[in-house]
């Protein structure tokens, strides 16, 4: 398959119709193919790296299964992969190589990864390398502040994919930061947000890192701007600093690291490109978190531990590479997620990681898969065939049971949802004699089996329950979940979660045809957004450019603005 050639349509395959056929009359009976077939959860129990994943709890016969393995084959998952592996050039609205798997590669990996003329693995290197020494000297203490104190906490300024990624693996491996130095986290440009996380900082000790690929993107520049002005302001409140120039440049040239592909603009900002680290083009935002984007993670838990998180990521690469399709765990995730979104109608995927420090992993895969795959056209320009980009929503277990899980279990809609859970704790807590992670993890346990099984109108009969009671008692079951379990939160498992939801999106964004890496349905608010700030200033001319409800939303705002 030629990878500028147009997609295969997904639809016009055999395995397609195959599929259609067997929706057609299908009748899913998770309980009857658990009790007649003793070797279904070992049949589709997978290993990838230290991650046990069973798809048993999926709506899926061994039809079904050999006809999606049979899709992603008529589609061309495998060789597409081994083109990005490659640096194909496969995001083709913008003429890019897909590389974040080489973020990964270790060093002196063989054969040499050469792209477009660039020994991509030499200049991966050279940034981890920079990154790590950066790292080791704030770890240290040998990095000081403008009055000579050491830095005690750091502050990412980025939005995106330069802020989900460093705040969801920041949460996750929290147990791990050792080094004192606390990390917090500037995204949005409600100036709410700069202004609280600094209110208690001081300026003396904290190290600002702007984190932008582009380097242009206004919600990152101006809250790096506004943090430049409350680093002068607080050190020349404190007599610190003056006001002069070389003052300032000083304070910045201690105060502030950046991270992005354009370091000419970050010389352009006043940062010194030496505290700047590079990464390329062919890494996409969303795909930047083993970047140097991951800046902030490498001082608070130490380059080792990011380098860890590292190698979880490049087995799962591994794993997808040379894995068979019908064993391939993200490659078996994403045809489950095209059987349920294309076949079965479903319109949402649920992520429930029974891990607390997996808070926000449901909005960080919320920006992987939805900017990745939430799209209209294929990557040749024509419209799509079937629906794509299914929404991912999630929030931990067990807080999710006591909010949202009835509509899981009981409402009308098919909600496939994935759970994730670790063996052992990050804080084994005792509740008496009774071990709360166990209890925890009892609670994973019980929720897949009631959503697998159900509870017929019989079984709820035979407690006593009588009338319409009834029915509001009894679940249908047959509500599809997945089961990732792994022995522990460590920087490694990260690194592997996180790279199997990579693949999951790749492998649906290839069925469908559709280029995974591009954004471009982010551009039209940017471009409105500044088309509309002088009419929020009060320029006449611009608040008569607008439709009549904005103009009534301005007109709002001007009668309630104090
Ligand atoms: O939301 C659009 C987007 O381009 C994301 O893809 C990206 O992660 C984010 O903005 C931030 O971009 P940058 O890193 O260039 O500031």
């Amino acid at each position: 398959m030629g990878i500028m050639s147009a997609p295969i349509d997904p639809t016009t395959t055999t395995a397609w119709t195959e599929l259609s056929t067997i929706r057609d009359t299908f009748s899913p009976d998770l309980r009857a193919w658990f009790a007649d077939d003793p070797t279904r959860v070992e049949r589709l129990s997978l290993p990838v790296a230290d991650l046990h994943v069973d798809l048993s709890k999926n709506l899926v016969t061994d039809e079904i299964v050999a006809a999606l393995v049979r899709l992603a084959e008529q589609t061309g998952v495998a060789e597409r992969y081994a083109s990005m592996l490659t640096g194909a050039h496969i995001n083709t609205t913008e003429d890019r190589a897909v590389l974040h798997t080489a973020l990964r590669r270790p060093a002196g990996a063989s054969p040499a990864l050469v792209v477009d003329g660039q020994d991509i693995d030499h200049d991966v290197h050279e940034v981890l390398d920079a990154l790590s020494a950066f790292a080791d000297r704030v770890r240290a203490g040998d990095w000081l502040g403008v009055t000579g104190k050491k830095v005690t906490h750091v502050v990412n300024i980025g939005i995106g994919g330069s802020d989900l990624g460093p705040v969801m693996v920041h949460e996750a491996l929290k147990p791990y930061a050792d080094a004192g130095i606390e990390a917090r986290f500037v995204s949005n440009i409600d100036p709410t947000d700069i202004a609280q996380k600094t209110a208690d900082l001081d300026p003396e000790t904290t190290l600002f890192i702007v984190a932008s690929k582009t380097f242009t993107t206004l919600e990152t520049l101006t809250n790096a701007r506004l943090a430049r002005e409350w680093l002068w302001a607080g050190l020349a409140a404190s007599g610190a600093i003056g006001d002069d120039d070389k003052s300032r440049t000083d304070a910045v040239a201690h105060h502030f690291a950046a991270v992005s592909t354009a370091l000419d603009k970050v010389a352009d900002f006043g940062i010194d490109t030496k505290n700047a680290f590079g990464f390329w083009d062919w890494v996409g935002g969303r795909y930047s978190v083993d970047s140097a984007i991951g800046l902030s993670l490498a001082i608070t838990l130490g380059p080792d531990r990011f380098r860890e998180l590292l190698t979880g990521f490049h087995a799962v690469d591994e794993h997808a590479r040379t894995t068979p399709l019908a064993q391939n765990v993200p490659v078996m995730m994403g045809l489950l997620n095209v059987w349920y979104t294309n076949f079965l109608g479903a319109q949402s995927h649920a992520v429930l990681p029974y891990a607390q420090q997996l808070s926000r992993f449901p909005a960080y895969l919320q920006q992987l898969t939805m900017e990745s795959n939430g799209k209209s056209v294929r990557w040749d320009g024509t419209p799509v065939t079937t629906d794509t980009g299914e929404i991912f929503w999630g929030e931990p277990g067990t807080n999710g049971q006591h909010a949202f899980y009835q509509l899981i279990h009981q409402g009308t809609r098919l909600i496939p949802a994935d759970f994730i859970a670790f063996a052992n704790p990050a804080y084994p807590l005792q509740d008496g004699d009774r071990d709360v992670h166990g209890l925890f993890l009892a609670n994973f346990l019980a929720q897949t089996k009631a959503l697998a099984f159900g509870k017929t109108a019989e079984e709820v009969e035979a407690e006593g329950t009588t009338g319409a009671l009834v029915a509001a008692r009894t679940f249908s079951g047959n509500r599809p979940t997945t089961s990732i379990f792994a022995p522990a939160l460590t920087p490694a498992v990260l690194g592997q979660l996180i790279a199997l939801y990579e693949h999951i999106t790749f492998t649906q964004g290839t069925i469908w045809g559709i280029n995974s890496f591009d954004q471009w349905g982010v551009e039209l608010g940017k471009q409105l957004a500044l088309q509309i700030a002088p009419a929020i200033d009060g320029d006449a001319d611009a608040i008569d450019a607008q439709d009549a409800s904005t103009k009534a939303l301005l007109a709002y705002y001007a009668a309630h603005r104090a």
